[in-house]
């Protein structure tokens, strides 16, 4: 079934509307302390804004490595008193940033650091935002601009190059009560400092640094080819484009090339200024129905789905994808933009490849594709500005396309 005309018109006059706010609202820009050992120089960052008492938001697993201990000494030796909340899950839920704010209160923060990857920095948001607002229940910031007072202060520590929750204006949650992501997207949730630190990323292993690379790159592919763009946005993206194309295989290869790691960092970092400004599409709420549904890391899953959605996307954004084509220098100059599109759909094919990303989703169901589909379509519709919308039916059989080939033949049987 098609999408009736008047929706289709409806989802259209949302994403132009979307597309003239981008132009026009005044994103606040983090200060960024960059390089090897920047997260030591938060500390006397934090103290010259006034900050007393930030509390410190991390995971156990960090903890045990030791990632946030650069900032405790630095804080020490700058004799700045903090608070510790370090039960971040990994996916963080609506639940999980309550028991962060009740810490926040009993402990008498002022402000907030968050030392870790997309879900402590998304949790982090989350109890700023409860914080400044408190009356005001997570479940009705949901959606955009919905968080009406300003958050505490907060400064971010990424340990991981991807989701560029540290530079985004979003943060995702999971609703526990009812088994989907709940994310609210604001101006205020902007943090006022980041260090981007590599030190923090030498150890991430191989499949962590493949997923986290390919999650900046589908935000990046997804910015450019959507109807937000703004030539801010496109430039990020195509900056952060050029700088995976290079550096993701040999942070992969190498964990322990500084080089690599910060300029993967700063890419997951253009590449989240980017997708403020427009969104994301469909391979990202695919990415999040796997993500609910199996568990499937969601960096691995908008890689395994993006070459899917572009290619259903291609008719409508030929011109965007030669360009990126173009950026990454994949073709001849006198070729034309249907085969410069094809060559940067390919290109991403053999990167998952290179990356041992698998090509098909393993443990995906097709009886639970028509679920899926719908889910995918409520978070898409009108917020994401995609080049070219999904009905139901072509959803699904989108998503059949991620079916590992045993389950192909076996859903074909059953039709039978
Ligand atoms: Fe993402």
């Amino acid at each position: 079934m098609s999408i009736p005309r008047l929706q289709h018109l409806w989802i259209q006059a949302h994403q132009r509307l979307l597309q003239g706010l981008a132009l026009v609202l005044p994103f606040p820009r983090s200060k960024l302390l960059v390089g090897a050992g920047s997260s030591r120089q938060m500390a006397n960052e934090l103290r010259s804004r006034g900050w007393r008492h930030p509390l410190l938001v991390t995971d156990r697993t960090l903890m045990q490595l030791e990632l946030p201990r650069p900032l405790q000494d630095a804080l020490d030796a700058a004799g700045m008193s903090y608070a510790l909340y370090d039960r971040v899950p990994e996916n963080p839920s609506l639940t999980s940033v309550e028991a962060g704010l009740q810490h926040f209160r009993s402990q008498g923060c002022d402000s907030l650091i968050a030392v870790g990857g997309g879900s402590v920095i998304d949790c982090a948001k989350g109890i700023a935002a409860r914080a400044g607002n408190p009356w005001l229940p997570l479940s009705r910031m949901e959606g955009l601009f919905r968080v009406l007072l300003p958050p505490r202060p907060l400064a971010c520590i990424p340990t991981t190059a991807g989701s560029g929750s540290e530079a985004s204006i979003a943060a995702v949650f999971t609703d526990p009560h009812a088994n989907r992501k709940l994310a609210i997207a604001d101006l205020k949730l902007i943090p006022r400092v980041v260090a981007i630190d590599p030190l923090l990323m030498l150890g991430l292993p191989p499949a962590v640094t493949a997923a986290g690379g390919m999650d900046a790159l589908t935000h990046a592919v997804e910015s450019y080819i959507g109807r937000g763009g703004t030539p801010f946005s496109r430039r990020k993206a195509i900056a952060a484009l050029r700088r995976i194309a290079v550096w993701l295989p040999h942070a992969y290869r190498r964990g322990d090339d500084q080089a690599a790691r910060l300029q993967m960092a700063l890419a997951a970092n253009d590449a989240g200024q980017a997708f403020s400004r427009t969104n994301v599409g469909y391979a990202h709420a695919i990415a999040h129905g796997l993500g609910c549904h199996y568990g499937i890391p969601h960096g691995l899953a908008n890689a395994m789905a993006l070459p899917f959605v572009l290619r259903w996307s291609k008719p409508a954004c030929i011109e965007q994808l030669a360009s990126l084509a173009r950026a990454l220098e994949l073709g001849g100059t006198d070729e034309t933009a249907p085969l410069l599109a094809e060559r940067f759909i390919a290109w991403i094919e053999a990167l998952n490849r290179q990356l041992g990303i698998p090509a098909t989703a393993a443990s995906l169901r097709s009886g639970d594709i028509p679920a899926i589909s719908r889910s995918v379509l409520q978070e898409a519709h009108p917020g994401y500005p995609v080049p070219r919308l999904l009905d139901q039916a072509s959803c699904e059989a989108l998503l059949r396309r991620l079916l590992p080939a045993a389950a192909i033949i076996e859903a074909a049987t059953d039709q039978h």
